[in-house]
């Protein structure tokens, strides 16, 4: 299957995307990075660099690849969890604006399925409407909504503690991310138990 993943060099993004090609897919594996192309290069998927807010481009991108599915992973939050609070307004825009364009350019290009990163927990004032936004959208487009527990892991805000509940390893939530292949338009809970 041909797959094209935004946020493919996020932290949920770079496990997923070698998780999909030793399953035998085909992929393009987005970011808005330039110094970033080498290593999806050396994983084996295509490397497309386009920023999601350059709508244009975006089409143009996944028109060219021509996708079944469409894999979004995209979100604007910091390094240093500290920070959160800083990246709000960003990562309301990228669930928003972003989900759009995404979802305009997967429907342009024919994809038949879209599947997107949303989280399990409850967010408050415009994270809330973010949120609400993006699953809203993307189950009217007939997609799958993966509501991710706070991860944790190598690479996350959580290296060496556990967050509370909802919650799930890196590695179990790029690995459980499959299930959305075949899934029917669904929100699908990935947390641990
Ligand atoms: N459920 C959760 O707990 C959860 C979910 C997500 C993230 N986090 C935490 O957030 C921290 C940062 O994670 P991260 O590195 O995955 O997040 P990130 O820096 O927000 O980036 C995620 C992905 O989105 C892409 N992206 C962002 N803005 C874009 C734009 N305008 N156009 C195109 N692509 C864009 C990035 O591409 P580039 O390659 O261009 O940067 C990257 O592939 C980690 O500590 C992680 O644990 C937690």
């Amino acid at each position: 299957v041909r797959i094209f993943v935004a946020g493919a060099t996020g932290v949920l993004g770079q496990r997923l995307v070698p998780l999909l090609l030793s399953e035998g897919h085909v992929v393009a594996a987005m970011t808005r990075t330039p110094s970033k192309l080498e290593s999806i290069v050396s994983t084996g998927a295509e490397p497309v660099l386009c920023d999601v807010y350059d709508v244009a481009s975006l089409n143009v991108a996944i028109t060219d690849f021509g996708p079944e599915v469409v894999i979004h992973q995209l979100t604007d939050l910091p390094d240093d969890a500290s920070r959160i609070g800083e990246f709000g307004a960003r990562n309301s825009r990228i669930r928003e604006e972003g989900t759009r364009n995404l979802l305009s350019a997967a429907r342009a290009a024919g994809a038949s399925r879209f599947i997107a990163q949303s989280v399990a927990w409850k967010l408050s004032g415009s994270g809330a409407l973010a949120k609400t936004y993006l699953e809203t959208a993307v189950l009217g487009a007939g997609g799958v909504v993966l509501r991710y527990g706070q991860f944790y892991g190598p690479g996350t805000f959580f290296e060496s503690e556990l967050p509370e509940h909802p919650r799930i390893h890196i590695d179990q939530a790029a690995q459980q991310t499959l299930i959305a292949l075949d899934a029917p338009s669904s929100v699908i809970e990935v947390v641990e138990t």
